[in-house]
């Protein structure tokens, strides 16, 4: 298995198949090898019952992964021709199988929905659990609307960790696109950081949003000095962050969010937003999980911390 390759996971369905369009568009840029991977799930007992019910039905399912892995083959391969592309079929449960195959992986991506579900179901059981397990950043792709040419990259960032891997994954995707980036970032008069307290009325809302883009004009600066070449649009809104998000994603060719954000807590795989996201977002998602940072490189978490309310503006 190499390091850096990109992962798909493939069950047959017409989102799985979006899912490979994707991805191959993403593994061609990249100049990275595409591994398809498919697992095949064992019947569970008492069904069948008897050994040689078992062998038959473990047949039928290994052969139809086979076919919807050629599928998937050769859908990839007339979206992006000469790409390096493996099959992978594997037997177990799909989010460990995946998992398992995405160990050294720099992306996996999946639908958004597959074989299974119900009507009006916005997200599948796998889809959601590679989102929350994943340790590198997870593509979930909803259907096969293909990028228009200009449409940016649109990340959420709130000073979280995972904000930030979040940030440095849009702008990757905005520089290796050559479309422009659009940060949002998004914070509330009663919401803040490490506490829930309602703010004074009397409260300089103007002074808490400019200290609010300062904040963020600080986290985009080294990206910005990076590359010169990249268009970046900070908005900072006082408002919900899916609302906000949502607000954006319309118009873009990836929405990034972090994993978790400031209120993450152990165990817990997703925060609201990316979790509420996974549901709503109208195209394709990111979820970018972060290597942990301590706090004292994070420059929205330091200006947060002890009382936040008093300080008003960055220095
Ligand atoms: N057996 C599998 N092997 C590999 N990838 C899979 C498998 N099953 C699902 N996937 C991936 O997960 C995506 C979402 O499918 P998922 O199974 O989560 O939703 P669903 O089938 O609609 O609902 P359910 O949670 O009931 O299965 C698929 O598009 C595909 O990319
Ligand atoms: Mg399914």
């Amino acid at each position: 298995m190499g390091d850096d390759e990109i992962v798909v996971a493939v069950d047959g369905s017409i989102p799985s198949l979006a899912a490979a369009r994707w991805a191959a568009v993403e593994a061609g840029q990249r100049g990275l090898p595409l591994r398809l991977v498919h697992a095949c799930v064992r019947a569970p007992t008492p069904y069948p019952r008897t050994r040689d019910e078992q062998v038959a039905v473990f047949h039928a399912l290994s052969d139809h992964g086979r076919t919807w892995l050629r599928e998937a083959q050769g859908l990839v391969e007339r979206t992006c021709p000469g790409l390096d592309v493996r099959q992978d079929l594997r037997v177990g449960q799909a989010v460990a199988v995946v998992l398992a195959a995405a160990r050294r992986a720099v992306l996996v991506v999946t639908g958004a929905r597959g074989l299974g579900g119900f009507d009006g179901l916005a997200v599948g059981s796998v889809a959601s659990g590679l989102a929350h397990h994943a340790p590198c950043p997870v593509v979930i792709v909803r259907d096969d609307r293909f990028p228009v040419a200009d449409e940016p990259v649109v990340v959420g960032v709130d000073g979280s960790a995972a904000g930030a891997a979040a940030l440095a994954f849009a702008v990757g995707e905005a520089v290796l696109h050559g479309v422009d980036l659009e940060v949002v970032h998004t914070w509330s008069p009663v919401a803040f950081p490490d506490m829930w307290a309602v703010q004074p009325l009397d409260a300089d809302l103007a002074a808490l949003a400019a200290r609010e883009e300062g904040l963020l004009r600080r986290l985009v600066e080294p990206h910005r000095a990076a590359h010169p070449g990249l268009t970046v649009r900070t908005v900072v809104v006082r408002d919900r962050p899916v609302r906000a998000l949502l607000d954006r994603a319309a118009g873009a060719r990836l929405l990034v969010v972090g994993g978790r954000g400031r209120h993450a807590h152990p165990g817990v795989g997703l925060g609201s937003t990316s979790a509420s996201l996974t549901h709503v977002s109208p195209g394709p998602l990111a979820v970018v999980r972060a290597a942990p940072v301590p706090d004292n490189e994070n420059p929205i978490g330091r200006e947060h911390e002890g009382d936040g309310l008093q300080r008003t503006e960055e220095s």
